[in-house]
């Protein structure tokens, strides 16, 4: 069973010795020395060029490198296969620290020093206690809900939003369109963990900003496609909200002529919030390889109706 590998962001020799730890058999392409295309029954993937899959006649799954699938669903004549994304602790370890990362920068006013700096103003603000702070999740899958647990643990008052209801330790959670005024109206940081869909692009626009507390901190994870940019800087410009760290957005790269590089309340990351180990997450990639070999159902497979 030939695996492709095709991805322009990660490591393809050191995905292949990941993989071929475990699996030492394992007949790895990495593109474009792809060999005969009618051998490759399983491609690992990430932002794959268009036709790609369609060249393929033996393709029997597709496996993402990324958490989220939708520039794949999003692709013209994808085969009906299955589609699995990447569950692995490594990319769930990384994303939940970056989002403590960034809430703790506003919780403890680096925002408001780095600005004062700027005027070399030595002034003292008191810390508050994590416990007086209430940070929201948007989404509580596997990212959000590792994402929610280590606020909490941390000491944040944490709330949780999702499509369904669901339950975590130490979380108040809301679900759908009736749970979302009032886990926004308590949201002081609001962390966005969703997946892009139809119903989620664009819901971080002014009508939403106008729902949380006045201050607020938007701490953006999900997708840039969810994100109205000229709604959150006119939020930021009234000071609706306070500060935003955005890690992804509706152009990537973001084109250098655009306002929100220059944005004083906008921090920029260029989409590097989580990232996968191969380390870690080639078990999970050689789990779903021997259980298509064996034609047992695959991991974390994804509802397309859903778009999840
Ligand atoms: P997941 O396990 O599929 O969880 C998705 C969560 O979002 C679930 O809780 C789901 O609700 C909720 N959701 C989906 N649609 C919703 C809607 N319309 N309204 C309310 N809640 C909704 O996904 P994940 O592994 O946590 O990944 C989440 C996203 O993070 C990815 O899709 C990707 O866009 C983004 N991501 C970003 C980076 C980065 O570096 N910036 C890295 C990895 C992933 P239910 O619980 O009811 O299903
Ligand atoms: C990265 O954005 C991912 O979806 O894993």
């Amino acid at each position: 069973m030939a695996l492709l590998f095709y991805s322009q962001d990660d490591d393809p020799h050191a995905w292949g010795a990941a993989l071929r730890a475990l699996l030492p058999e394992l007949d790895l392409r990495i593109w474009p020395e792809i060999g005969d295309r009618r051998e490759i029954e399983a491609a690992l993937v990430w932002l794959p060029p268009p036709g790609l899959f369609a060249s393929l006649p033996g393709l029997r799954a597709i496996f993402s490198l990324g958490a989220g699938v939708d520039a794949m669903l999003g692709q013209e004549h994808l085969p009906d296969v299955p589609l699995c994304r990447l569950v692995d602790p490594s990319l769930t370890r990384t994303m939940a620290e970056f989002v403590l990362a960034q809430v703790l920068y506003y919780h403890r006013d680096l925002d408001l020093y780095a600005a004062q700096q700027q005027a070399a103003r030595w002034r003292l603000r008191l810390p508050q206690a994590a416990a007086s702070r209430t940070v929201g999740v948007m989404g509580l899958g596997e990212l959000g809900g590792a994402a929610a647990r280590l606020l909490a643990g941390h000491g944040f008052e944490v709330l949780g939003w999702s499509r369904t209801k669901r339950t975590i330790d130490g979380v108040r959670t809301f679900a759908g369109s009736a749970g979302l005024a009032p886990f926004l109206a308590r949201s002081e940081m609001l962390v966005c963990l969703l997946p892009l869909t139809a119903e989620t692009e664009g819901l971080l626009d002014a009508a939403l900003f106008a729902g949380l507390p006045a201050g607020a901190v938007l701490v953006h994870v999900g997708r840039g496609r969810q994100l109205v940019p000229a709604d959150l800087m006119a939020a930021l410009d009234t000071g609706q909200l306070r500060g935003a760290a955005i890690d992804v957005t509706p152009e990537e790269p973001l084109p250098a002529d655009d306002p929100l590089w220059r944005h004083p309340g906008v921090r920029l990351t260029p989409h590097v919030a989580s990232y996968a180990q191969p380390a870690t997450a080639a078990a999970t990639v050689v789990e779903n390889l021997l259980r298509l070999r064996r034609g047992e159902p695959l991991l974390a497979v994804v509802d397309r109706s859903r778009g999840y």
